[in-house]
């Protein structure tokens, strides 16, 4: 009998250890997710870093070969200016997105975050075809931590523009309020979902994106998702879907007011 109770008590244990240690991993996972992101944004980033650069040095040295055409030089010097403080535009909002700032939840303009995510992205979307309509109200805040939502919506924004390579398409972000939450929406016109994937895509790993099939540059991680659900869990708020193969895909998040 004792050693029943004393094997249950040890199992308990063992549990409780092993909940414990997954919850580490868990969380590990979400700073993991948050890295890959920055990773996926900074190869955007180097390549339009790249593209203010390379005309900024050819002024300056067409300026430096002309030192007595005093318009070029001064073309040259307005050129320098205007891309360094694009580029460290688009520095500081990495920086503000890969740490610092602050996790508490709090009144948050919406469309002050989006703005700042495609200036983090950088990349031109109509160089890829794609046109981005954004559809949010000037003075709707949401409830939440503004860097998690931010993301977010980067993870919905970067898969929606995987969907639609390389043929282009149309992103959708719209947003709305109720009158108990606000309602998010994310829409492409991209490849879709097969309906055998749909229940699947939430899952911590599951990807389409393999070298071999992926339209995207990189491979998929399958943690987009996963953590897009995490963090809208935590918000007490709920994400889904909605897809038509070949169409286009919708995600829609609902955000509680308080
Ligand atoms: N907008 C979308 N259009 C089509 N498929 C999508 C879209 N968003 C997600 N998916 C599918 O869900 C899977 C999981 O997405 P995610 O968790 O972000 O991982 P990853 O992007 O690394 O593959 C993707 O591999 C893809 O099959
Ligand atoms: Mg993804």
């Amino acid at each position: 009998m004792t050693s029943i109770i004393e094997k249950r008590l040890s199992l308990h244990k063992l549990l409780a250890n092993q909940q414990e240690a997954n919850n580490a991993l868990q969380s590990r996972i979400t700073q993991l997710q948050a890295l890959a992101n920055i990773g996926t944004a900074t190869h955007m980033i180097a390549h339009e870093i790249n593209n203010l650069l390379t005309p900024l040095a050819s002024y300056a040295a067409l300026a430096l070969n002309n030192p007595d055409d005093k318009l070029l030089i001064e073309k040259a010097l307005h050129k320098a200016v205007r891309n360094c403080n694009r580029a460290s535009k688009i520095m500081e909002s990495m920086l503000a997105m890969a740490n610092g700032r602050t996790q508490e939840k709090k009144n948050t303009l919406l469309i002050s975050l989006v703005e700042e995510i495609f200036t983090c992205l950088c990349r031109d979307f109509a160089k890829d075809g794609i046109t981005v309509e954004i559809r949010i109200p000037e003075d709707l805040t949401v409830w939440a931590v503004p860097v998690q939502i931010q993301q977010v919506l980067m993870n919905l924004i970067l898969n929606a523009r995987d969907a639609m390579l390389p043929r282009g398409g149309t992103l959708t972000i719209k947003a709305a309020e109720g009158p108990d939450a606000v309602v998010i929406e994310v829409t492409d016109t991209g490849y879709g979902i097969e309906a055998a994937d749909l229940e699947n895509i939430f899952e911590s790993f599951f990807t389409t994106k393999t070298d071999k099939n992926s339209t995207s540059q990189y491979s998929g991680s399958g943690l987009g998702l996963a953590f897009c659900k995490k963090i809208i869990d935590a918000h007490d708020g709920s994400i889904s879907v909605e897809s038509r193969p070949a169409r286009g895909t919708t995600f829609k998040i609902t955000l509680p007011k308080s």
